[in-house]
């Protein structure tokens, strides 16, 4: 045909090549909400995804799977080191978590980031029928809307950040920050988790770029001679990324301006599924044979993270263990549960942080287990959503301490579990999930004294209150899920579409 009317790009494929118990091999439909949302728009549009299938050195032709046209993106061995592990997780990832962990700059990092954007940009160009409707997801592919309106400027181009948008001192230390900048401002509409994410990206543009703002609108000047102004590639280079002066402007500019929309569009879950979940018979039934299995406390704490330094395992952890200490909790009343999936283990920080998190829960569990009672269950490893609900189902309190989070759906995920309305979240006012999530206990991880607190009146709410709670945080995650977020954005999109202002 002559290319597909919507084209998803993101850093991973939305399947995920698996073995068969009979050796045979194939592909299978990620089970992320991000796929879930966008598959059915793929299947009544003629929708095509662009990504990385997730082997090293492997080349593989474009195939279809399901009504999805699937288009993989090589990566060397090389490419996964510099612009996977290093400059999406080395560099950018602690450095927007507001350097949690050290980020590392170099120079061939973000020399690998470019030269792999530019491939997206370039395998998205392909597929694309005239004027398709593009949407670029996450901080590995900041340089692809640019890139890819120089190439194909009949389309219309959508950006979604789904981690944080640091603040602009944070955001000054990147020594590419204008080649991000230039690269995000290819799209029409670029999106964020909240709306402090997404004023963030308009200062740091009003101050670097010196382009107008207004509102949610940003100006691009289309005609000038300025450096910064020109074709949108024109700078991805260092030169270009380096000082001039720049002349904030503090009013339209003259002459025609794109106008790109930067504003918030908090992602959800694809909630039906999840409530389906928790009312099968065998799915209620596994959540209390797992209460069982854990010696049948009466409260059951648990934390579900991948495995990463911004999710405050440790300070959770820390809060745990001060309260056996002190004998606020105690062994056969109460165990916690913590899934902390794999991730990013080629990354060192990954790497240190794992055995941090294995010796801190050795020690809980040397110092306060039982024969029969385990204080704390670790376990290293991903599990089906069937698994997960029935997790969510046996637990009592759910601890979301993350130092700093785009959104957290686990803590969506827990609410919409609740079947009896009854369970308490315990929820980081770091997460963009805090924004909507307004009658969970917020809480600061970084006061373990309040962590502490938050804790022990999690284990204690009267069930009045906490049905009233969790009522209202159900009703939110119903009202709003994933399809939803998908549509609002998209709709918006289209109506951005080729909006120019004309001044003087
Ligand atoms: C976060 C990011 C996603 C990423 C996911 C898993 O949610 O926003 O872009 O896909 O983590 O990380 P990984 O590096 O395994 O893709």
């Amino acid at each position: 045909g002559n290319g597909y009317d919507f084209v998803v790009v993101a850093n991973r494929l939305a399947v995920n090549h698996v073995t068969n118990e009979d050796g045979t091999t194939g592909w299978e439909r990620s089970p992320g909400g991000l796929v879930t949302a966008l598959a059915p728009l793929m299947e009544s549009s003629e929708g095509a995804w662009v990504g990385w299938h997730g082997a090293a050195d492997d080349v593989l032709e474009p195939f279809d799977h399901g009504d999805m046209h699937l288009v993989p993106v090589p990566l060397s061995s090389e490419d996964i080191e510099d612009y996977y592990e290093g400059f999406s997780n080395g560099t950018l990832w602690p450095l927007y978590h507001d350097v949690i962990a050290r980020p590392d700059f170099h120079r061939h990092w973000f020399e690998a980031y470019r030269r792999v954007n530019q491939r997206f940009a370039e395998h998205t160009a392909q597929v694309a029928a005239p004027k398709a409707t593009v949407w670029v997801q996450d901080y590995q592919l900041q340089l692809v809307p640019a890139m890819l309106r120089d190439l194909r400027p009949d389309l219309t181009i959508g950006f979604f950040n789904h981690i944080p948008f640091p603040p602009p001192g944070l955001f000054a230390q990147l020594p590419w920050r204008h080649s991000v900048l230039r690269g995000l401002l290819g799209a029409d509409l670029i999106g964020f988790q909240r709306a402090s994410d997404a004023s963030n990206f308009r200062r740091a543009v009003h101050n670097r770029m010196g382009y107008y703002v207004e509102d949610e609108m940003i100006h691009v000047p289309l005609q000038t001679n300025a450096p910064d102004h020109g074709s949108p590639l024109a700078g991805f280079n260092a030169d270009a990324d380096r000082g001039t002066a720049v002349r904030v402007n503090s009013a339209p500019p003259a002459g025609v301006a794109r106008l790109v929309e930067a504003k918030e569009f908090p992602i959800s879950i694809d909630t039906a599924t999840i409530t389906a979940l928790a009312k099968r018979e065998d799915i209620i039934a596994r959540s209390q044979e797992i209460r069982e299995e854990l010696g049948n406390p009466e409260t059951v704490l648990l934390g579900v993270d991948r495995l990463d330094y911004t999710k405050g395992i440790r300070h959770r952890m820390k809060a745990y263990e001060e309260l056996l200490q002190n004998g606020s909790l105690t062994v056969g009343q109460v165990c916690m549960v913590q899934v902390a999936s794999p991730s990013r283990e080629g990354v060192e920080s990954y790497r240190l942080l794992k055995e941090e998190i294995e010796q801190t829960v050795g020690r809980i569990s040397g110092e306060f287990d039982t024969l029969s009672h385990p204080a704390i269950r670790y376990l290293h490893h991903s599990y089906p959503i069937e698994e997960m609900v029935a997790l969510y189902m046996a637990a009592d309190v759910m601890l979301v301490t993350a130092l700093r989070d785009g959104m957290n759906l686990v803590a969506k995920e827990y609410v919409a579990a609740r079947r009896g309305d009854d369970g308490v979240l315990v929820l980081s006012e770091f997460t963009g999930a805090a924004d909507q999530l307004r009658q969970a206990l917020l809480i600061n991880p970084h006061d373990v004294d309040e962590l502490k607190a938050a804790i022990l009146r999690a284990t204690t709410m009267d069930s009045e209150d906490a049905s009233a709670r969790m009522e209202n945080l159900r009703r939110q995650v119903v009202h709003h899920d994933v399809r939803r977020w998908a549509t609002d954005f998209l709709d918006r999109l289209g109506e951005l579409t080729g909006v120019v202002s004309v001044k003087g």
